[in-house]
């Protein structure tokens, strides 16, 4: 049997026959900037999230990016940033000027550990970066003390987290802001790249508009220099219906990971994920712990299942970030997430004898 770590091609059969005639209806009528699609998809997600004000943008890191700069990030900043999560998350910092300033993640649910946020805090700390890794959201209760204390602000990466919910409330409502990425194989992705950014606060919702269009309200006439970091109709158009789709979603992952975590629940070589107490994680990706971890994944791949690997290297060992002279041991939790953990297959288009089959394989494969 063959399973694909994604089936990409199997979601967009179910979706097609909705999107084609928004997209054919864009084309005749060369709506392809701005239009209702942006503006409806605008509003359909901020309800989604909870959030009072959403911003579609051109893909997650230049959501981020624009985040950074609209609370006015200035060279020499620090933002506080996870050392295991996808580059982007730093990246947007440094494009706005900033500094990441890395931590090290906990070893259960591989989020930002909020016991490494007060050793990292210098005169020039001006925020966090709290990421929902995985569709797993941050110990934002703990995250958010910490800030309070020092001043700082709490930003969301959500870009795996979409409708993950933290003690009742939603990613994307409980930070000043939060970008998500729409990149086609999220929860909700886009037939491209997209992304938004999602606030309650409506001064940083306006200056997201500007920076995300030239720095212009109105057209030719530029308050700030921006960028051009639009999001395109024919994605907005896509994401309206994928949206309406992703609750049932995000609850097939959630069956998938009861089942995964059922059938390997009495293999000791495998390291479940954790769910904390009162979070409702949406299993973007379903992340287990393994030894010999490089060795298993060979021997999945033999039997025809592809696995993954989130993160293969932590942030501070990029060569990009060599200049930050971070040994090795300066993370030892994110170091070891990098050799130990395994991403198996988790899409809702998998059936139940796929994963039994991922199982069976992955019990082989550890003894
Ligand atoms: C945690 C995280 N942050 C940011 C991003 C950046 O999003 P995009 O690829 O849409 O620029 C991603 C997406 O890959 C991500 O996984």
């Amino acid at each position: 049997m063959n399973v694909p770590f994604l089936d990409l091609k199997a979601q967009h059969r179910t979706v097609k026959a909705e999107v084609m005639p928004l997209w054919e209806e864009i084309l005749d009528s060369a709506a392809f900037v701005g239009g209702k699609h942006i503006s409806g998809f605008e509003q359909e997600f901020a309800q989604a999230c909870r959030a009072l004000h959403c911003v579609a943008v051109a893909n997650g890191t230049v959501a981020l990016q624009f985040i950074f700069q609209a609370l006015g990030l200035k060279p020499a900043d620090e933002v506080i940033v996870p050392v295991n999560t996808f580059i982007a998350t730093a990246e947007a910092v440094s494009a706005a000027g900033g500094k990441p300033v890395f931590v090290d993640v906990l070893p259960d649910t591989y989020n930002i550990d909020p016991a490494g946020l007060e050793p990292a805090i210098t005169s020039k700390t001006r925020g966090i970066a709290a990421v929902h890794l995985y569709g797993q959201p941050a110990d934002m209760d703990s995250v958010a003390a910490v800030a309070g204390e020092f001043g700082l602000w709490v930003i969301e990466d959500a870009a795996q987290a979409h409708l993950a919910e933290y003690k009742g409330r939603r990613a994307g409502s409980m930070g000043i802001a939060a970008g998500f990425s729409f990149y086609p194989g999220k929860n909700l992705g886009a037939c491209g790249d997209a992304g938004a950014v999602t606030t309650n606060d409506p001064e940083l919702a306006e200056m997201l508009r500007k920076l995300r269009n030239h720095g212009s309200a109105k057209k030719y006439y530029h308050d700030i220099e921006g960028y051009n970091g639009r999001c395109a109709a024919v994605q907005a158009a896509a994401l309206r219906v994928k949206l309406k789709y992703l609750p049932q979603w995000n609850e097939k992952r959630r069956q998938h990971a009861r089942h995964y975590i059922h059938l390997l629940g009495d293999v000791p070589e495998v390291v479940l994920p954790t769910v904390p107490e009162d979070c409702m994680p949406i299993w973007h990706l379903f992340v287990v712990q393994v030894g010999n971890r490089d060795s298993v994944q060979q021997a999945l791949a033999e039997k025809g299942v592809a696995t993954a690997l989130h993160y293969p290297v932590p942030l501070h060992l990029q060569r990009a970030y060599a200049h930050m002279n971070l040994a090795e041991g300066a993370f030892p939790v994110a170091e070891a997430c990098a050799r130990r953990l395994l991403s198996l297959p988790m899409y809702p288009e998998l059936d139940d004898g796929q994963i039994e089959y991922v199982c069976q394989c992955l019990k082989e494969a550890v003894r």
